[in-house]
C-alpha cells in the first residue's frame, strides 16, 4: 500500500509529501464528462459500480489517496428533504426546511438508508485493493443546513442566519438531527471500509468565531469525538475559515484543512504541531503557467518545510475547467520536491 497519505495524517514521517485533490474526480476530466454524458450526477452516486468507475477515474494521475464518489446532500434526501441538481444552478431544494415543524419532520435516518454509498465504498476497496487509501467524507450540519434551509447556494446566508439568530432553538434541533445523522453515517462509512474521514464544512467561514463556538461548534464536537474513536484519521475542512481554525480545532479532528488565504506556517502553528495540516494551494493557480503554480506550491512545501503531518492539496475543490496536464504536472512537482 501507498501509505503515505495515511502516515502523514498520524504526522508519521513520510517518503514524499502525499498529495490530493478535493473533486479530484469530476468534470475537468474528460473521462468523467464522456459518463456524464450517459448519466446523471444521481444515478453515477447511487450506482456502486459508476461510482467506483469515477473514484478511480483520477487515480493515474498520481494522487496518494482515492476519494469516494458521492456528494455530501445525498444523508437528505432520506431525511425527508429531496434536492436535483438544477443544470447551472448547482443543488435545489424545492421544499426548505425553514420552520420549525419542517424541522420536527425530518428524520433520523439509519446508514443502511445510503446503503449504496456503502456498498460503493466496498466495491471500491476491493478494486483498488490495498494500493490507496480510500476517503470518505460527509458534509458538516452548517454547511448542510445551509442547502436545507436556503434551498440552494446563497450569498448572504440572511434565511439560515434569521433561523440561527431568531428562532435559536429550531436551530440547534436542526443542528442536532443533521450531527447525528452523519455521525452515524461516517461511523457506517468507516465499518464499510474507508480508510480516513474528511468532514467538508465548506461554508462555516461565514460565521465570526463567537458565533462558530455558539451555534456550531458542539454539533461538530459531537460529531467528530466520536468518530475519531473509531480510529482512523479525521481531515475536519472548511474555507475562509482564517478566523476560526483553533475554534474548528477545539471541535475535533487530526488534520486541519487550511485555504489558501491562510499562510500555512501561521495555520500550522495556530491549530498546533500535535495536528496535522492540509492544504493550500489556490485552485485557480492551476490554470496559471506551470511555473507560476509551481512557484506558489513551493513557497507552501517551504512554509511547511517538511514538518510531519503536511498534506498537499488545494484550499478548496478543483474547477471544471482546469487542464488535466496541470494538475499532473502539479503532482509530480511536489512529489519531486519533497522526495525524503
Ligand atoms: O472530491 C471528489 O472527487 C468526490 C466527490 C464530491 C462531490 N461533491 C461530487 C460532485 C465531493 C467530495 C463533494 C462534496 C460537496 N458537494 C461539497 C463540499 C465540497 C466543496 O466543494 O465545498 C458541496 C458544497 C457539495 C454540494 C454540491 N454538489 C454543489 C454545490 C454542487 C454543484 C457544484 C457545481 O460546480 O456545479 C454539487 C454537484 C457535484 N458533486 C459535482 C460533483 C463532481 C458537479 C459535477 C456534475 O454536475 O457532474
Amino acid at each position: 500500500m501507498n501509505d503515505r497519505f495515511l502516515r502523514a495524517c498520524r504526522r508519521e514521517p513520510v517518503d514524499a509529501t502525499p498529495v490530493w485533490f478535493m473533486r479530484q474526480a469530476g468534470r475537468y476530466m474528460p473521462e468523467y464528462r464522456a459518463l456524464r454524458q450517459k448519466h446523471t450526477l444521481l444515478e453515477l452516486c447511487k450506482t456502486p459500480e459508476l461510482a467506483c468507475e469515477v473514484t478511480l477515474q483520477p487515480l493515474k494521475l498520481g494522487v496518494d489517496a482515492a476519494i469516494l464518489f458521492a456528494d455530501i446532500l445525498l444523508p437528505l434526501e432520506p431525511m425527508g428533504a429531496p434536492f436535483e441538481f438544477a443544470k447551472g444552478e448547482g443543488p435545489v431544494f424545492h421544499t426548505p426546511v425553514d420552520t420549525r415543524a419542517k424541522v420536527d419532520a425530518l428524520r433520523i435516518i439509519d446508514p443502511g438508508e445510503l446503503q449504496y454509498v456503502l456498498d460503493a465504498i466496498k466495491t471500491i476497496k476491493r478494486e483498488i485493493s490495498g494500493k490507496l487509501p480510500l476517503i470518505g467524507f460527509a458534509g458538516a450540519p452548517f454547511t448542510l443546513a445551509s442547502y436545507l434551509i436556503e434551498g440552494g447556494k446563497s450569498a448572504h446566508y440572511a434565511k439560515m442566519k434569521k433561523m440561527m439568530y431568531g428562532e435559536t432553538s429550531t436551530w440547534h434541533a436542526l443542528m442536532e438531527k443533521l450531527a447525528e445523522v452523519v455521525r452515524r453515517y461516517l461511523r457506517a462509512q468507516i465499518d464499510a471500509g474507508a480508510d480516513c474521514i474528511q468532514l467538508f464544512d465548506s461554508w462555516v467561514g461565514q460565521l465570526s468565531a463567537d458565533d462558530y463556538r455558539t451555534y456550531v461548534q458542539r454539533h461538530v464536537a459531537h460529531i467528530l469525538k466520536d468518530v475519531s474513536a473509531a480510529g482512523v484519521p479525521v481531515i475536519h475542512f472548511g474555507t475562509g475559515t482564517y478566523h476560526l481554525l483553533e475554534a474548528q480545532r477545539e471541535a475535533g479532528g487530526d488534520v486541519i484543512g487550511l485555504d489558501w488565504r491562510t499562510p500555512l506556517d501561521e495555520g500550522w502553528k495556530r491549530v498546533g504541531y500535535d495536528h496535522g495540516v492540509q492544504g493550500n494551494l489556490d485552485p485557480t493557480l492551476l490554470f496559471a503557467p506551470p511555473a507560476v503554480a509551481q512557484k506558489q506550491a513551493q513557497i507552501i512545501l517551504d512554509l511547511a518545510a517538511k514538518r510531519n503531518g503536511h498534506i498537499f492539496n488545494l484550499g478548496h475543490g478543483i474547477l471544471p475547467e482546469t487542464p488535466v496536464d496541470h494538475v499532473k504536472s502539479m503532482i509530480d512537482f511536489v512529489h519531486e520536491r519533497t522526495q525524503r
